[in-house]
């Protein structure tokens, strides 16, 4: 038994570190898998068929996000529901594309070279700057910038790590320790909030106004879910796109030149294609995880149309569509004029990423902050412990 579990373990292993060439085999003869109540969906085409269809594909993170508020929902964790159009309106409201502009670039900006300023030439870029950049933006834009710097980022990054991977009892304790913690952080920074108003204007400010005017959904409880998925759902997340796009940049010397001459005339789109690019050849995640609520027959009419039985678990796998030449040009070479369409990082679909704009404009000011540096030279390999980046040391002339 123990043999047998080495050897699965060993073929797992062997997987998941060769997953771009296993999707790059699967897309050609078994593009929809279906094998244990588990099915696999790598073609862009499928891929999309079912992130579209979020009433058969549902969303299985319910249970874990209830576990996580302490008995209520987030609205990643909710189906198409007049409780998930009114959450999300809510938090739009609060959060403002406008503020993009406005507020976020030049608070991420001045805080990435106040960082880099304060550093002698040497840093690790995730300990000291991309963990710690959207844990401050939360701070400055939400209004919540933690109990201790550190400790809320662990806590968002442990809570994400429970909620989209696999189940661990280890993760799981540590996430729900953390979800106790920031929800009575949370708790005081509302009450502090209400007991000293109209001091600043922020995502809390305008919760606060809203729950003033009366607006359904905006209960001292609710605006704590929806910051506790927000934040889950910001501070991880950026900090391992960032990561990966620069790592990306150092292993690819000729592309990391062309990125530095982009980031030192401000070419703000051609940054977002670097992060864009580096991202789809780096993935975030292997796919997107669903419940498929009734039997369902994907890409149906066609010579890989695959019965999907109700119940099973589904990964729509973003990583290999992102891959795939029938939609993607020559997908294995690094362009930077690719359309938006060949991105799929912030998903797809009802539950497409809330913060998509915030995203293609923090991360981008984050890896443009360190690739102005002259001499800049990465250290020693980026080291992971899965599924997060934890260390990437640079050193540069300032
Ligand atoms: C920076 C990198 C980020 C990545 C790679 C990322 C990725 C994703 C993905 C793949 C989804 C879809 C999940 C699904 O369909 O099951 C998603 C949804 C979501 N993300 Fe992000 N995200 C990022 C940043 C952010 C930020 C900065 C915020 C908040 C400001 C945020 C908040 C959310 C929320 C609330 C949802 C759920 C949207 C809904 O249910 O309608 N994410 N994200």
């Amino acid at each position: 038994m123990a043999n047998s579990n080495t050897a699965k373990d060993k073929v797992l292993e062997w997987v998941f570190k060769h997953l771009d060439f296993v999707f790059s085999i699967l897309r050609i003869i078994k593009p929809n898998v279906v094998f244990k109540g588990n099915a696999i969906i790598t073609r862009y085409e499928d891929v999309t068929e079912v992130l579209e269809r979020d009433w058969v594909f549902q969303v299985p993170y319910a249970e874990k996000m209830e576990k996580v508020t302490n008995g209520s929902n987030f609205f990643l964790g909710m189906q198409d529901t007049e409780q998930y159009t009114r959450d999300v309106s809510n938090m739009r409201l609060t959060a403002r594309r406008d503020d993009i502009n406005n507020i976020i670039i030049p608070f991420v900006e001045k805080t990435c070279t106040e960082i880099i300023a304060a550093s002698n030439g040497k840093m690790d870029v995730v300990q000291e700057l991309t963990r710690v950049v959207p844990t401050r933006l939360i701070g400055e834009y939400f209004g919540t910038p933690g109990w201790n710097e550190t400790e809320f980022t662990d806590a968002a990054t442990n809570m994400f790590q429970y909620l989209f991977y696999p189940d661990d009892p280890e993760v799981e304790k540590k996430a729900l320790d953390a979800a106790e913690k920031t929800r009575n952080y949370l708790d005081q920074a509302i009450t502090e909030r209400k007991a000293k108003r109209a001091s600043r204007d922020d995502v809390l400010e305008r919760c606060l106004k809203l729950q003033d005017a009366g607006m359904p959904g905006m209960t001292d409880i609710d605006i704590r879910n929806n910051f506790i998925g927000l934040i889950i759902g910001a501070i991880p997340t950026t900090s391992k796109c960032a990561a990966i796009t620069l790592n990306h940049l150092f292993n690819n010397p000729e592309l990391l030149v062309l990125a530095q001459q982009a980031a030192r005339v401000d070419d703000d789109q051609k940054m977002i294609q670097f992060v864009q690019e580096s991202l789809r050849l780096n993935a975030f995640a292997a796919g997107i995880k669903r419940v498929c609520a009734e039997d369902y027959v994907v890409a149906k009419g066609t010579l890989r149309s695959t019965k999907i039985p109700k119940g099973t678990i589904v990964l729509a796998a973003t990583q290999s569509a992102m891959m795939d030449w029938r939609k993607i040009t020559k997908p294995k070479e690094f362009r930077l004029d690719r359309p938006a369409y060949s991105y799929m990082h912030f998903g797809y679909g009802l539950h497409t990423c809330f913060g998509q704009y915030i995203n293609l404009s923090q991360i981008p000011a984050i890896i443009k902050a360190v690739l102005k540096q002259n001499v800049l030279q990465r250290v020693s390999e980026m080291k992971v412990v899965e599924p997060f980046p934890v260390s990437l040391e640079i050193e540069f002339k300032k």
